[in-house]
């Protein structure tokens, strides 16, 4: 090209979680089956959608009113009922002009991250979840900036190492919390939470908190949304459908934005979100239409429970089973369905290795590099059949480790997914010890 057409920001912008699919693929090709413990997608993964959630969608279905356009911020009654809804749980009140649909939330990720001033940033967790992590690093052209998440104390966050880096980098505007936590299955105490909007406005900074699994926090997890502690500082919670009906293909996500009264700056920030949307028309009204249907139906939060004593329960025995490896961090999830596994420091080296056949071996190969965790990923794939996610390429991290799910609804299957995933790490750390 006569002029560079690459954006500076391009290298930032990566996915393992969806990458490794491609390994994965290649060996599923041999013969071998594959176990995919890598997707957050429940319904790929054999959850069904309960069939009062179909009936009422199917109506929807013939409604001519489903097929039309929305208003930009997202329908009347819908922001409506969102509003009502979280003016129930107490803490910040708002109204439905608070509130902006998307096309599920990673359209809200982008648009967030690619509406800010070019050099404000935005500080988030480590582990990161690569769609906020990419964008974010994607707007400013440079590596994201995050705090620690800290394995040793059950995943909290290292409020130390936050301030000091909100202190020493003055570009900061904001600091992202995803509440309970993608990859580790986190769920935010609500002094931590408080901890975290009293930095915020000691600092002048606004907050994002990513909540698409606050619906799918564990019983006894404690779990409140920022709305409960925000008090007068702005900042902007994210919801959608994806996870909780479970309905990823809608693309349906909103946010709703807090304390826009208290600050010129934010308010102005908060009214180009809106009118980039505009630029966009709407998000897709179908969702939409039947969010309130759904939500208000009494079998709703049942269903939920259901769901989150199930993922609870695996949590647990994953906990139970892994823990006992010893070179191995890994605590029960208490939200959401992931959980993340950390390797203690030097349990891993380039000599180790796992039997496989020669056709996945010779698959790998070529994808062997320097991060020891995906070594690791890779020899378990080749090896098990099993897929999980590396915590270094995968979520931004510097710690070495993995994600898997707590999807596989079969309880047998499960376990033997444990079992296996147990008997991988075991004999991969054994292949060869550090000297
Ligand atoms: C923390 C988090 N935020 C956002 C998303 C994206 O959700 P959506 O389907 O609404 O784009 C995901 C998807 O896995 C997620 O884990």
């Amino acid at each position: 090209m006569r002029t560079a057409i690459v954006h500076p920001g391009a290298d930032n912008l990566r996915y393992e979680i969806r990458q490794i699919v491609e390994v994965a693929k290649a060996i599923q090709a041999t013969g071998q089956p594959i176990r995919w413990e890598n997707i957050g997608d429940p319904v790929a993964k054999g959850e069904q959608p309960p069939a009062w959630i179909k009936e009422i969608v199917g109506a929807a279905a013939q409604e001519d009113l489903s097929f039309a356009y929305s208003p930009t911020r997202g329908l009347d009654e819908t922001r409506a009922y969102i509003a009502a809804e979280r003016n129930l749980e107490g803490g910040i009140q708002i109204t439905a002009d608070d509130i902006l649909f998307f096309n599920g939330l990673g359209d809200a990720i982008s648009t967030i991250y690619g509406a800010l001033h070019p050099t404000a940033r935005v500080i988030g967790p480590n582990p990161a979840y690569p769609t906020h992590s990419s964008a974010e690093a994607a707007h400013a052209g440079l590596p994201h900036i995050t705090y620690r998440l800290d394995p040793q104390s059950g995943w909290k966050p290292d409020l130390a190492d936050l301030e000091s880096k909100v202190a020493a980098n003055p570009q900061i505007a904001g600091i992202l919390i995803i509440n309970p936590d993608n990859p580790t299955g986190f769920v935010y105490p609500q002094d931590t939470l408080a901890a975290m909007v009293d930095i915020a406005r000691r600092y002048g900074l606004f907050l994002i908190s990513d909540e698409i699994y606050s619906n799918l926090a564990y019983p006894g997890s404690a779990m409140r949304k920022l709305a409960s502690v925000i008090g007068q500082t702005p900042a902007i919670a994210m919801r959608g459908i994806s996870k909780e009906f479970p309905w990823p293909g809608a693309r349906c996500g909103w946010i709703e934005v807090y304390n826009r009264d208290q600050d010129a700056d934010f308010d102005r920030f908060a009214r180009s979100l809106l009118e980039t949307k505009m630029l966009e028309v709407c998000a897709t009204t179908l969702p939409q239409r039947v969010l309130p249907r759904v939500m208000s139906d009494g079998r709703y939060y049942p269903y939920l429970d259901q769901r989150v004593n199930a993922y609870d329960r695996r949590a647990r025995h994953a906990a139970e089973v892994l823990s006992a490896i010893p070179d191995v961090i890994i605590h029960p999830a208490r939200g959401a369905f992931y959980m993340t596994a950390v390797f203690k420091d030097g349990a891993l080296n380039l000599e180790q290795s796992l039997e496989a056949p020669e056709s996945a071996a010779a698959i790998i190969a070529p994808h062997l590099g320097a991060a020891l965790d995906q070594r690791f990923v890779l020899h378990l794939l080749a090896s098990t059949g099993i897929c999980v996610v590396p915590l270094s390429t995968g979520f931004n991290s510097d710690l070495l480790g993995f994600r898997f799910t707590l999807l596989e609804a079969d309880e047998d299957r499960f376990e033997a997914l444990i079992a296996d995933l147990a008997a991988g790490l075991r004999a991969y750390l054994a292949s060869s010890r550090p000297s």
